[in-house]
Formats: C-alpha cells, sequence, structure tokens
C-alpha cells in the first residue's frame, strides 16, 4: 500500500470514525495508539497524521501526550479536538479549562486568514461545526494563524502553513460539522497530497495476489457462518486459491428459516465458487445439548463450546492445514485493542475463542484493514449475491437467544415461521431499507386466546424492529399500525402455536436489541 494517513489514537469516541470519514476520500487510513513509538510510526512513511479526540486534559499529569519531534517529521499533522490542544500545548500556546462546556451543533466562523486556508478551502464564511470541549485554546501557538472561532472557542481552528500544522477545536469527522469531510478532504488530498486510489476493487485485486503469495501451496480452513465477515472472507479466499480452501458451515438448526440452504446455494457444488463446502446438520446435537437450559448466558456458552466441538470433529476428519482462516474485520482489531487506544470490549463474541484441537500453523485475515461498508464492497465486486452482503446482523448464538427460555424444535419452528412472514411483509410494505435490525422472537409465555370457537393457550411472538446508528444505542422503530395488523393477523393465522402477537417498544438502554 503506497499512501497512507495515520490516525493517532488518544481515546476518543470518535476516532474509528476519523479513519472511515478519510477512507470515504479514497485515502487508506489506520489508527495507531499514542503509545506507539515515534520511530514506528515514521517508518510507515505516512503521508498525514491526524491526532484525534481524547478524554484527558493536555495540561494534566499522565495526559497522553505526543513528542514533539512528530511535528518535525516533515509530514502534515492534523490535530482534532484534544489533537488540537496537544498541538498547541507541545509547541508553547496556551490550553485552559473554559467556564463552560462547547457541546452539539456550533455556528463557525472564518477569519480573514481562514479564507485563505488550504484546509477549509470550500467552507464558507459562517458554517455549523460539532464542538465537544471543556477546555479551549486560549492562545494558539507561535507561528500559528488562527483560521475560524466560535463564541466559546476563540481559536476554533489554527494553522501554521510554512510547517504544514493544522488545528481543528471541532469534530470535522462528526457528520453534524457541515463541511467536515471537505475540510478531511482538503487535508489528506490537497495538503498531504494523497491520490485518492484507495478503493475496494484494487483492494480486492492486491489482497487475491497477497493471499496467493502467503498460502503457496498450502491449504487453509473456514469457519463459514453465512454472516458477511465470513461470506466475503470466503470468496476473496476462493478467487485466490480455489479448492486450497475448505469452509465449514456448521447449521446448528438455530438458523432463520431456510438460511442453511441458502448459503449452501452460494457456496456449495451448485454454486460459482470454487471451494471445499462441507455443510454439517448439527441441529439435533445442539437441541439436546439445550433441552430444559433456560439461563440466556448459559445457553450462549453451550451454543458457543458446541460450535467448536463441530469444528474441530470436521478439522480432524480433514486433517492437518496451513492457515485458519478468521473473517476479522477492522472494528474487531481496534475493539479488542490491538489498533488503537480506544478499548470498548466487545461484550458479544459467536465463538469463545480459537477452537484448541484444530492442527493449523498461522492464522490468516484478510479483511483486518476493512470496516464494515467496505468488506461489503468487496463482496460485490467478488459476485456474493445482495441477500448476503446486506444481511442484518444476525447473533451467533442464532435464535436460541430468540427464544427466551428452553430452546425446542418446536419454538425454532415457530419463530422461524413468524419471523419469514414479519420479513416478508416489511419487504413488502417498503419498509425494508429503513429499519435498522428487526426480527421476531418467541417469549415464554403461554396465554388464553379463542381461535374459530376453540379456547387456545399458546405462545406469544414478539416482534423487534430498532433504528441505531452504531448498534449501542437503539430506539424502536415506529411501523405504521397497519403493517403491524397485516403481520399479526398472518403470523396467528399461519404459525401454528401463536395467538398473541407483541410489538416491544423498549429502547437500549434500558433494554437490549435481542432479548436474551
Ligand atoms: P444487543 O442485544 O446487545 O445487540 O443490544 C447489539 C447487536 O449485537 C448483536 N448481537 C450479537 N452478535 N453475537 C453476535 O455476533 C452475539 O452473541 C450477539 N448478541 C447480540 C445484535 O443482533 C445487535 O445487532
Amino acid at each position: 500500500m503506497d499512501e497512507r494517513i495515520i490516525g493517532i489514537d488518544f481515546g476518543g469516541q470518535y476516532n474509528q470514525l476519523v479513519a472511515r470519514r478519510v477512507r470515504e476520500c479514497n485515502v487508506y487510513c489506520e489508527i495507531y495508539s499514542y503509545r506507539t513509538p515515534l520511530s514506528q510510526i515514521r517508518d510507515m512513511h505516512p503521508n498525514g497524521i491526524i491526532l484525534t479526540g481524547g478524554p484527558n486534559s493536555v495540561y494534566e499529569e499522565g495526559a497522553a501526550l505526543c513528542e514533539a519531534e512528530l511535528f518535525e517529521l516533515g509530514v502534515p499533522v492534523l490535530g482534532l479536538c484534544y489533537g488540537a490542544q496537544l498541538v498547541m500545548q507541545v509547541l508553547g500556546g496556551n490550553v485552559s479549562r473554559g467556564t463552560k462546556r462547547e457541546y452539539g451543533r456550533t455556528p463557525l466562523s472564518l477569519t480573514e486568514a481562514g479564507a485563505k486556508s488550504p484546509l477549509l478551502a470550500g467552507v464558507p464564511e459562517n458554517s455549523i461545526c460539532w464542538m465537544s470541549h471543556f477546555d479551549y485554546i486560549r492562545e494558539a501557538a507561535p507561528g500559528f494563524l488562527t483560521t475560524a472561532s466560535t463564541e466559546g472557542a476563540p481559536v476554533a481552528a489554527a494553522e501554521d502553513p510554512g510547517r504544514q500544522l493544522y488545528a481543528l477545536q471541532f469534530h470535522p469527522e462528526v457528520v453534524h460539522t457541515e463541511f467536515g469531510q471537505q475540510m478531511l478532504a482538503n487535508f489528506v488530498r490537497n495538503i498531504c497530497g494523497c491520490s485518492a486510489s484507495w478503493n475496494m476493487e484494487d483492494f480486492a485485486q492486491r489482497k487475491i495476489q497477497e493471499i496467493r503469495e502467503q498460502v503457496g501451496t498450502g491449504r487453509v480452513l473456514l469457519a463459514l457462518s453465512g454472516g458477511v465477515d465470513s461470506s466475503v472472507c470466503a470468496v476473496l479466499l476462493s478467487k485466490a486459491i480455489g479448492k486450497q480452501l475448505t469452509c465449514v458451515f456448521v447449521d446448528h438448526g438455530l438458523l432463520r428459516k431456510n438460511e442453511g440452504d441458502e448459503v449452501e446455494a452460494v457456496f456449495g457444488d451448485a454454486g460459482k465458487f470454487e471451494l471445499n463446502f462441507i455443510r454439517v446438520n448439527a441441529a439435533e446435537r445442539y437441541y439436546a445439548k439445550l433441552s430444559s437450559v433456560t439461563d440466556p448466558e448459559q445457553k450462549r456458552k453451550i451454543i458457543g463450546e458446541e460450535f467448536i466441538r463441530v469444528f474441530e470433529e470436521e478439522a480432524k476428519k480433514i486433517g492437518a492445514v496451513d492457515f485458519l482462516a478468521q473473517g476479522t474485520i477492522y472494528p474487531d482489531v481496534v475493539e479488542s485493542g490491538l489498533g488503537g487506544e480506544s478499548a470498548v470490549i466487545k461484550s458479544h463474541h459467536n465463538v469463545g475463542g480459537l477452537p484448541e484441537h484444530v492442527d493449523f500453523k498461522e492464522i490468516i485475515e484478510p479483511l483486518r484493514e476493512l470496516f464494515k461498508d467496505e468488506v461489503r464492497k468487496v463482496g460485490l465486486s467478488l459476485g456474493l449475491p445482495e441477500h448476503l452482503v446486506f444481511r442484518q446482523p444476525f447473533p451467533g448464538p442464532g435464535l436460541g437467544i430468540r427464544i427466551i427460555g428452553e430452546v425446542t424444535a418446536e419454538k425454532v419452528r415457530i419463530v422461524q415461521d413468524a419471523d419469514a412472514i414479519y420479513r416478508e411483509e416489511i419487504a413488502a410494505a417498503g419498509l425494508d431499507a429503513s429499519i435498522g435490525q428487526y426480527f421476531a422472537a418467541l417469549s415464554n409465555m403461554r396465554s388464553v386466546g379463542v381461535m374459530g370457537d376453540e379456547r387456545t393457550y399458546d405462545y406469544a411472538v414478539v416482534l423487534r424492529a430498532v433504528n441505531t446508528v452504531d448498534f449501542m444505542t437503539a430506539e424502536a422503530a415506529e411501523i405504521p399500525y397497519d403493517v403491524l395488523t397485516r403481520i399479526m393477523t398472518r403470523i396467528i393465522g399461519e404459525v401454528r402455536g401463536v395467538n398473541r402477537v407483541l410489538y416491544d417498544i423498549t429502547s437500549k438502554p434500558p433494554g437490549t436489541i435481542e432479548m436474551e
């Protein structure tokens, strides 16, 4: 990879977003912790460096800092929020605690110098930026010109074009900063001189080449779940090494209706990709293990462990392989604390770690540089069907955690059928693309109803639909009443064992998106 911007992470909440926004300018960007030695950063030959936000105060003892030499590498540097204050603090400006916090959408005005700033080219004299700070730059460092200000931040933007140093007190990476994307594009393209050549078609072709070189004549084993990441991983490997790849798809009997067959149709012998596909139908095994288990955490644990066991058994049949492939993507890398600083520990893991009894020499993770939307683009460019590429998130434990209480084959059938109707009707109403995630779950409540002239005592299906930006918080979606009514009528009419349909209006927090 020739061109790259390096983001230095000081622990702020938007740091991954910075990398995404830069990549949207078709320039490759990756994040490193502020603890990364300067020599390592220099050896990566970045075209530009972005210092991101962070929770500290730059003048506090123990604050995350950077060395002054960072500003002498001859590489353009852009500091954002905390990063901007850091530039000023290290180079002799003054950063102090403000009297009040400036937060949210804030009017931004360019100064006279701002009108000529290469960073602010194309930004009108007055616009809106997104602020989130308590400390403020009281005085810019010597040599800096103030290029923009807000009511609470006299130095909202400053630069020393001679040294190619830039600072923005606000967050250009947040969509609420009207011209934020323009500023980032100005920085990476015009100031850093990057050529906007990062695109997913090239990435895929380059990766295929790299995989061929890395794998040689070796064999690769991949656990394919049918989710976006492992599917794209499979296709990329298949294009690179064909039948040297074996994919094991464990159908745990907790997938959505027809999903197992859909995955097989794409990757199996009848599909268009060259690879060895092994489907293991393990539903009975899972149901037996889950019999009379009601605790959600225990269910998750059993499902995860059983997956490892089934996978290991298959791997044993295949024998020693050279590589174990994983569909790890960039947010997983950053969130597990390997890349950046913001260690949001992922609470959901599909499998309980690496299988211990699989005989392999190395791990191969072809997607570890990519964000989810980039993974999708790679998938599409390599010919994966849209229904697979744009799949909603589906938890590893599957319907096991969408059935409250004990899991049985009968309950799986009920929730599969209800969910299929729900999805059909949402799509028919044209709401598919406008709802973040939606699915049917099965409560463990049974209640009395009347159907025909008969008393019933059946289950209640729960419909869930949420809108969310990052899946950390979510709001219940407002589905039109007539659509809900149609879904209710069909589910009760067509799915045996159900006599009530409930719509869950709980937001997250306090609820979670899944029921267990
Ligand atoms: P919650 O229920 O925590 O879900 O609000 C947030 C998002 O994560 C998905 N989810 C999981 N994904 N394995 C996964 O791969 C899991 O165990 C798991 N549990 C929840 C959920 O569907 C939602 O998108």
